[in-house]
């Protein structure tokens, strides 16, 4: 005879007992109710809310942003109806990005593991082609934190090696014109595709 498994045993220690349970499927359904019915900025903000519970699910981190999950850029969804898309970004190596716009479309970036600073930026020229740029907040995002960042809003982000993030953007990024900003010169440049995130 084994032994008999007592169905009243302690509940797993790794299961989060305060999350709510969420999954991709629930946050993609949500992402489309939500942004059918308001695309506009306070949609987004219910997305960027539905993300932060997303990103607490230990289940949702194991499948998409462990330590196992091959670095990279993963598409986790990609929304033929409405256009948006859910990104995972397994970063290796440490990166600090140009300030740069995400064109005509909105970005929400969710931290799944390690930390991103953030610095939100504004154009202080007159949209010359010599840019001017001020720095209006800087704040880290920590795992379980999500930013929002609205149409044509400029940003730049700075990581450690083995940060990993989960991205929803308003639309492909690699079929908009996007700009990049170099802040010592003014310069702007177009962003090759997925460059800079
Ligand atoms: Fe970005």
């Amino acid at each position: 005879m084994g032994v008999r498994r007592n169905d009243n045993a302690s509940p797993d220690p790794n299961r989060s007992e305060t999350a709510m349970p969420y999954d991709l499927d629930e946050f993609i359904a949500d992402c489309r109710s939500t942004l059918k019915q308001d695309p506009g900025p306070a949609g987004r903000e219910k997305i960027r809310l539905r993300l932060e519970q997303l990103l607490k699910q230990p289940a949702f981190l194991a499948a998409h942003c462990s330590d196992e999950t091959p670095a990279g850029l993963h598409v986790l969804h990609d929304d033929k109806e409405l256009g948006f898309q859910i990104l995972a970004h397994i970063n290796e190596k440490a990166r600090m990005s140009p300030p740069h716009d995400h064109g005509a479309s909105w970005a929400i970036y969710g931290q799944a593991a390690s930390y991103t600073d953030m610095i939100e930026w504004e154009r202080t020229d007159n949209g010359g082609d010599k840019a001017e740029l001020k720095k209006i907040k800087s704040y880290r995002l920590n795992p379980g934190q999500a930013g929002i960042y609205q149409d044509g809003a400029i940003h730049s982000i700075d990581y450690p090696d083995k940060s990993r993030f989960v991205r929803v953007t308003g639309t492909n990024l690699d079929k908009i014109t996007r700009s990049m900003f170099d802040l010592k010169t003014g310069k702007m440049a177009q962003m090759t595709p997925q460059r800079a995130t």
